[in-house]
């Protein structure tokens, strides 16, 4: 059985069925700093030949210094690592990547922030494997999804590090499982540290974009996440408009909450168009990802935010036979009102690919990955989540070079 991942993003894919991802899914200042990188990727043929442009180079620090399109390690190079370790973060600094995803946060017992991608961990790590945690496994209804297994939030963080992260898509990435059991599951704390370490080693700005993950559902058991994170980024001085960290979230109202606790970028995230963030379902109120789309909807997202995280999808849609078809108008849309894009997930296994630039029925062979980056950048979009950064840098080189 599939480990559960969340409502916007399935990554358990088999050789019989193939994809079953359900729905792969303002500060006027800020706006202002986000000017130039709101050229997009078109900008990427000004003239920088073979290096992706930086955008707005030379007018200030913050996101204006990523290279456009940023690529953006996607749980670290979880194509490679068991994800959200310091394993997968390494390597995707050591692979190149623009910017590690460290992490997707989601809060211990006694109100530590963690980096894993669902409260629930019995797919991510050991945790089945210690009987003395065996009566904590529970079902809960997390954000309307009955889930069964163990949850951090009932763990502290001694606790949870004694376990050991695993892969969770080992019929995906099998080779992934060498590394299972070798990494502990890392702190927040530890990631601000591990970045300037990092910074300091590379000769280079180390770029995180941290997630708060099922926010509502949190701050209803008393463990909300957002001052939680606000404060660990004032305590390493990262809380500011040009702090090399992007913050993140599925809910409208957990961006608006960071943007009142601290100035740095923020994105929103948006699952498919027929999905209701769950804040939204929370409060009663009715709009869709199909209306946050709207240009009305983007413009009020850019009064309190930088960018939009879509699901690849948004940007162009697949048929019923997981082809790509026409791009929509959510580029040209969203750069109108001054905000970027940074879809997810590109990852190079046939099944997450779109049907064209599948390679055979393998699930844990790689398809044309380079075909399928080649028409994502060439709409324009600001960056992408990908699980293969390696991948993604040398697909914005041929396109940089095209
Ligand atoms: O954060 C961008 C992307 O990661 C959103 O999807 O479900 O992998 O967190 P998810
Ligand atoms: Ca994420």
């Amino acid at each position: 059985m599939a480990p559960q991942e969340s409502q916007h993003e399935s990554t358990e894919f088999t050789k019989s069925t193939g994809p079953t991802e359900a729905a792969e899914q303002g500060r006027t200042g800020r706006r202002a700093l986000l000017g130039a990188a709101v050229l997009g990727a078109g900008g990427a043929v000004l003239g920088l030949s073979g290096t992706a442009r930086a955008a707005g180079e030379g007018h200030g620090g913050g996101l204006k210094t990523l290279p456009v399109p940023t690529v953006i390690g996607h749980r670290g190079a979880s194509g490679y690592r068991p994800e959200h370790t310091f394993g997968s973060y390494q390597l995707a600094l050591d692979l190149g990547a623009d910017i590690v995803e460290a992490g997707d946060l989601v809060p211990t017992k006694d109100g530590h922030l963690v980096c894993r991608h669902e409260p629930e961990i019995g797919g991510t790590t050991d945790v089945a494997n210690h009987p003395e945690f065996a009566g904590r496994k529970t079902t809960k209804v997390l954000d309307g999804v009955s889930t069964t297994g163990w949850f951090t939030e009932d763990f502290t963080l001694a606790e949870l590090k004694t376990l050991r992260a695993i892969e969770r898509i080992p019929a995906n990435r099998p080779h992934n499982t060498l590394y299972d059991g070798r990494w502990q599951i890392p702190t927040f704390e530890e990631v601000l540290k591990w970045q300037d370490e990092q910074t300091r080693k590379r000769g280079r700005q180390v770029w995180i974009y941290p997630e708060t993950k099922h926010p509502t559902y949190f701050r209803g058991l008393g463990l909300g996440l957002e001052e939680r994170v606000a404060k660990l980024l004032r305590t390493y001085g990262k809380d500011k408009r040009n702090s090399p960290v992007i913050l993140q979230s599925f809910e409208p109202t957990s961006i608006q909450r960071l943007n009142r606790l601290v100035d740095n970028p923020l994105v929103v995230l948006l699952s498919a168009a027929n999905s209701r963030p769950w804040d939204f379902v929370e409060a009663g109120d009715p709009r869709t990802t199909a209306d946050l789309i709207t240009r009305e909807g983007l413009r009020e997202i850019a009064g309190y935010a930088q960018g939009i995280g879509p699901t690849l999808d948004l940007v162009i849609p697949k048929d019923a036979a997981g082809k790509l078809t026409t791009p929509t108008t959510l580029v040209k849309d969203a750069h109108a009102v001054g905000l970027v894009l940074h879809p997810y997930t590109m990852r190079n296994e046939n099944p997450f690919l779109p049907a064209e630039f599948r390679k055979g029925a393998d699930a844990d062979a790689y398809g044309d990955a380079f075909g399928a980056f080649r028409v994502y950048f060439a709409t324009g979009i600001d960056g992408v989540f990908t699980d293969n950064p390696d991948t993604g840098l040398l697909a914005r080189q041929d396109f940089v070079n095209r």
